[in-house]
């Protein structure tokens, strides 16, 4: 197609209109793509919102759990996630055993991680192992791994979730990292599955060392996907939702921002006088960037790719969801 972005984004709109829909973007996507978007957010952030909306459907631009979970929230509302092939690799490193196939096995795949929990060990498995002991599922899971669990968490609010839970032990899935971060901020015992955040854990000390060299008037701020040794390094720690509300809030003049790139976009818009450098640039989600303002304009034309989680799965996932949206 051989659209000027002007043209497309005009078509993308009329469309819109006529479908009485609502595009909704991560903080990840693509400058052009999150300037389209009627919200940008968190992942969580987003479906609550598009679920309080009276929009037909819902245009997700991020990765297929986050579509998911907007169909959990909106059961009435038809979802579509414009990149098909769109998934988080970390969600993908736990499954119930009854799912999808799990990522490495995911065609087109190229950037595999150095090692994975082994793929016939499941979530059924670890709760065989730990009896009675609750799961928390990061909301970066598959519909059937938080059916299977006792509640959700994010990035913001992990520890308070832990918290929440009777017993003093936790299982934690997938992020070993949010669990190192959780365990740290409990006093609970967490125990972590062996899963990681590519973008994130690649994040070194060293490169905190070079970049607060280079700018040594900036906070630093870091999402809780980094490793701990990262992380306690950080002047903030925070989810995207957080950084953004930090940085607004903060007198610093300079941040050095470590998570995804795409954040960057958000954070210089809505801070004009203030500076933000990525800690790395390569923190790059090749996942988040397969979405398109042309794939957009075809997920609307074309009414693809609906995600929809099956009733009985729905019902379960939406009760973890629920009681960490009660908390
Ligand atoms: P948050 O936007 O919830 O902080 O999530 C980060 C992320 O990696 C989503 O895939
Ligand atoms: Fe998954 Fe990390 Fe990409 Fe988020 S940034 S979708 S956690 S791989």
């Amino acid at each position: 197609m051989n659209e000027s972005p002007n043209d497309l984004n005009e078509k993308i709109l009329i469309l819109k209109e006529q479908r009485n829909a609502l595009i909704i973007a991560h903080n990840y996507q693509r400058n052009e793509v999150q300037d389209i978007a009627d919200l940008t957010g968190d992942s969580l952030e987003l479906s609550r919102k598009a679920a309080e909306t009276d929009c037909d459907v819902i245009v997700f631009c991020g990765v297929n759990f986050m579509a998911e979970s907007a169909s959990i929230l909106s059961p009435d509302k038809v979802v579509l996630l414009t990149a098909s092939d769109a998934f988080c690799p970390m969600a993908d490193m736990i499954s119930t055993g009854t799912q999808r196939e799990s990522y490495w096995t995911f065609p087109g795949y190229k950037d595999p991680p150095k090692y994975v929990y082994p793929v016939e060990y499941t979530l059924r498995d670890i709760k065989r192992d730990y009896p009675g002991v609750p799961v928390v599922a990061y909301v970066n899971t598959t519909a059937e791994v938080k059916a299977e669990s006792d509640i959700c968490c994010t990035s913001a609010n992990v520890a308070e979730v832990i918290e929440s839970l009777p017993g003093e032990r936790v299982i934690c899935v997938p992020d070993k990292n949010l669990s190192a971060w959780a365990a740290k901020n409990t006093k609970k015992e967490v125990i972590a599955w062996d899963g990681y955040c590519h973008v994130h854990d690649k994040v070194r000390p060293l490169d905190v060392e070079k970049a607060r060299k280079a700018y040594p008037n900036a906070v630093f701020m870091a999402h809780p996907e980094c490793r701990l040794d990262v992380l306690e390094m950080a002047d903030n720690v925070a989810s995207t939702s957080g950084m953004l509300r930090f940085a607004a809030g903060s007198s610093a003049a300079e941040f050095i921002v470590g998570t995804e790139i795409g954040l960057l976009h958000r954070l210089r818009k809505e801070n004009p006088g203030k500076t933000f450098y990525p800690l790395r640039k390569d923190m790059v989600c090749p996942n988040m960037k397969k979405t398109t303002l042309e794939s957009v304009y075809i997920a609307l034309k074309e009414m693809k790719h609906v995600v929809k989680v099956s009733s009985e799965i729905r019902e379960q996932a939406w009760e973890a969801l629920s009681r960490m949206i009660s908390l």
